[in-house]
């Protein structure tokens, strides 16, 4: 039977993830049979999932405290797991995750400091046993630069809003998971033009859908 493939796209905020899983979804869109991959976004992608997101990101009246925020990225993990990425696994799809796990790692692990990180790590595998991504763009930039890239009058979120030391240690956070994780991390320079770090996804997806290919046939 053919096995699904989960890649997962990560990085600070403001680190361009976006524009580039949208050049990823035109590419699948021209090139795979839109019943092969399902995109996804964390957290969100289902209904009660993308109300949890709307809560922890712009909830203002009674803020999230950092163990709550915790909690909710979990509950909506917990929700598109079962619902939409497992069953889309085990029917052989391809699942392009904008974030998983790794950004609880780094933003409430590491940045919000409420958790060690091997505790977040023993929470996710209650969560979602051993469901891990088989690649992972890491879209790295430095908080400074991607602060640059905020424009004057941007109204932040919840976590957007948090400050450039906050976002320092997201950064470290991420940079620890790629460092323990290289084997399915692909770090890509995020001040490269969008056109080139394209050509860097591109590649490696190819790849590693041939590889996937060749494992199950
Ligand atoms: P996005 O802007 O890339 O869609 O992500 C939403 C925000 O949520 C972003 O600031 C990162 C943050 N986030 C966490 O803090 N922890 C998580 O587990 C996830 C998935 C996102």
């Amino acid at each position: 039977m053919k096995k699904g493939l989960f890649i997962s796209f990560e990085g600070g905020d403001a680190c361009g993830k976006s524009t580039q899983v949208n050049l990823v979804k035109k590419f699948f869109e021209e090139n795979f049979n839109s019943d092969d991959y399902v995109f996804i976004r964390e957290p969100g992608g289902t209904p009660l999932a993308e109300k949890i997101r709307d809560l922890i990101l712009n909830y203002t009246e009674d803020k999230p405290l950092p163990m709550t925020e915790l909690l909710l990225f979990c509950a909506a993990r917990s929700q598109i797991t079962q619902n939409v990425i497992l069953p889309a696994l085990n029917s052989g799809k391809i699942v392009i995750a904008d974030r998983f796990y790794d950004s609880t790692i780094a933003y409430q692990g590491e940045a919000r400091g409420i958790m060690s990180k091997n505790d977040i790590i023993s929470l996710t595998r209650t969560i979602i046993g051993d469901l891990k991504p088989d690649l992972t763009f890491y879209l790295k930039i430095s908080a400074q630069e991607a602060f640059k890239r905020k424009k004057p009058n941007e109204v932040l979120d919840n976590i957007e809003s948090a400050g450039l030391e906050f976002h320092k240690a997201v950064e470290r956070g991420y940079d620890f998971i790629a460092d323990v994780e290289k084997e399915r991390f692909c770090v890509i320079d995020a001040t490269k033009t969008p056109e080139q770090i394209f050509n860097i996804i591109k590649e490696k997806i190819s790849q590693k859908i041939s590889e996937n290919d060749k494992k199950t046939r």
